[in-house]
């Protein structure tokens, strides 16, 4: 029996590789058919993969290059493309799957395979790619001494009805649960954190340094880098009063920035304070109450005619002299000028210009610049705010956040500062795109572990239990395949060593042992076996 499936191996090699000849070739010797030469070793080192290795399968079938998606868009046009076509390419070269023949008669027409419009699958060449991006925004949160949180994407939709027209909560995937509560999907992870924090009460040891990574949904139109779910990083501090927080969490950002290969001249942040549009406001007396709402209008001067903008403004009682004076205000790009009209007592002068001597501290001055017209379209923002944005101009904010010291008390709680960003998934994946900066993401697996008799697929079992206790990832052919196919699974999966057994070797307690890179091939005693 065992010479017989060595014999098998040893044809199935010549006939993979017809002229191939080795010295200690024979037809019964496993040995020799290892030892011929194979193509791929060259073409297809293996790449450790550590969770933040870099890597081309991603580099053309990205998740996040999906053409714009419109409204008009059929279900297979508006199909994601990239992974599908992707999927397509792979086939082609992958291995045969087993065609399962179905007992019915009548085939069911074929379900719509796309994902909701506006999400996104996440087969593993995409998995891989977030996979990665998520292990960077953790460690940088590690090397800030931030702790990770995480919070249910249903909640209580009041969590997010807030009253200040802003646009987000006319995003809310919201709905009647089974038990007729009212629910949304967070469209964001800000008030689920704030609930939180809020529930700890005075147990909680200020200051919480505390991320998330979380899934939010808004029923948006979609865009290159906006969709209807998303990913998003937050960093959040809570009890401290100054901007040394701001300062951290910028520094945190730029941390991240720079660990995929983005320096200051991809990418800035636009930074100013809300307190400059409090002072400004104050000169026209316009009631404090005001303030959220007329921030999320000022927010949307770039999108809006100045006669809507005005509009909106009047309808908040703010008078037209007022507008004037908050549009000029927000065309200032300097903090000289902001000195200039505000006078050097100003509490928005005097924070920002502390932000800025803390941030030459950090080394990150030449990413940031003030730019008043920065606001926000968040309601519950009270301080510094501020978003990063590529510097070429064809990307949506890459992340955004600021100062929130009054949001506890909107849900009924006690004050207490705090500030925070979110950072999405989409945006930077493009912006990486443009750059030519997505890592080279491969599956790979340490060891394909095969058996040529199935006799001896126990021994096989236990020989992958243990090196799968060892730590190597194992790829274990679950079913008697023909060596052609294995040599294809090896090369796909990048394998360091293919590990075979046949009864020759189930009789000495061994395994042959093929080191993919060196091409050298050695028999093993299973109990030496690392
Ligand atoms: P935001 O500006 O609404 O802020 O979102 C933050 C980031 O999330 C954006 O800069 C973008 O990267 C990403 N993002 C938002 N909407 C979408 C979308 N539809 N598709 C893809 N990406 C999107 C907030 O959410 C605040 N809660 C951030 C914060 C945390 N402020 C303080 N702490």
């Amino acid at each position: 029996m065992g010479m017989a499936s060595n014999a098998r191996l040893a044809d199935s090699f010549r006939a993979l590789l017809p002229g191939a000849s080795h010295p200690s070739a024979s037809p019964s010797s496993f040995q020799c058919s290892f030892a011929a030469p194979f193509s791929f070793y060259a073409s297809n080192p293996r790449i450790p993969q550590s969770s933040l290795a870099s890597s081309s399968h991603l580099a053309t079938t990205p998740w996040f290059s999906h053409p714009i998606l419109t409204e008009t868009t059929t279900p297979h046009q508006r199909s994601f493309g990239s992974s599908i076509r992707a999927e397509k390419a792979a086939s082609s070269t992958a291995l045969k799957t087993p065609s399962v023949s179905a007992p019915s008669s009548k085939k069911q027409a074929l379900i719509d395979t796309q994902p909701p419009r506006g999400t996104r699958d996440f087969p593993p060449e995409e998995m891989r790619l977030r996979t990665w991006l998520f292990n960077h925004f953790r460690e940088v949160s590690r090397l800030f001494g931030f702790e990770e949180f995480d919070a249910p994407v249903l909640e209580s939709e009041e969590l997010f009805t807030r009253k200040a027209g802003e646009e987000i909560v006319g995003q809310l995937y919201n709905f009647d649960d089974k038990g007729g509560r009212r629910v949304a999907l967070r469209p964001e992870l800000t008030p689920s954190l704030a609930r939180i924090i809020l529930s700890k009460g005075k147990g909680l040891s200020l200051p919480a340094k505390w991320f998330g990574i979380g899934q939010c949904w808004r029923y948006e139109r979609t865009t290159r880098g906006r969709r209807r779910e998303h990913y998003q990083w937050n960093m959040d501090v809570f009890g401290v009063q100054g901007v040394e927080a701001e300062a951290e969490l910028l520094s945190a950002i730029v941390t991240f920035f720079s660990r995929l290969g983005l320096t200051a001249k991809d990418v800035g942040f636009r930074v100013s304070s809300r307190k400059l549009l409090q002072d400004v406001l104050g000169r026209y007396s316009i009631p404090s109450e005001s303030f959220a709402s007329v921030c999320v209008v000022v927010d949307k001067i770039d999108k809006l005619p100045r006669e809507e903008i005005e509009k909106e403004l009047g309808a908040l009682s703010v008078p037209p002299e007022a507008v004037t004076g908050i549009l000029q205000a927000l065309t200032l790009k300097s903090l000289s000028g902001l000195e200039d009209l505000l006078g050097a007592d100003s509490d928005a002068v005097r924070e920002l210009k502390q932000l800025f001597a803390l941030a030459d501290g950090y080394g990150i001055a030449d990413w940031l610049q003030f730019d008043a017209s920065v606001v926000r379209g968040l309601a519950y923002y009270t301080g510094v705010v501020f978003e990063a944005f590529d510097r070429e101009g064809k990307l949506r904010a890459i992340c955004g956040g600021g100062r929130y010291d009054k949001l506890l008390s909107t849900f009924g709680g006690d004050d207490t500062p705090a500030c925070g960003f979110g950072f999405g998934d989409a945006v930077i994946v493009e912006l990486l795109k443009e750059r030519g900066l997505l890592p080279d993401l491969p599956h790979v697996v340490d060891d394909v572990l095969v058996t040529l008799d199935e006799e001896c697929r126990p021994m096989l079992n236990s020989v992958a239990a243990k090196l799968r206790a060892a730590g190597r990832s194992v790829e274990l052919v679950l079913e008697s395949k023909k060596m052609k196919w294995v040599f294809k699974r090896v090369e796909q999966v990048g394998a360091s060593r293919l590990i075979v057994i046949g009864s020759d070797e189930a009789a000495q307690e061994a395994v042959k042992v093929k080191d993919l890179a060196t091409r050298e091939e050695t028999l093993v005693m299973i109990k030496d076996l690392v």
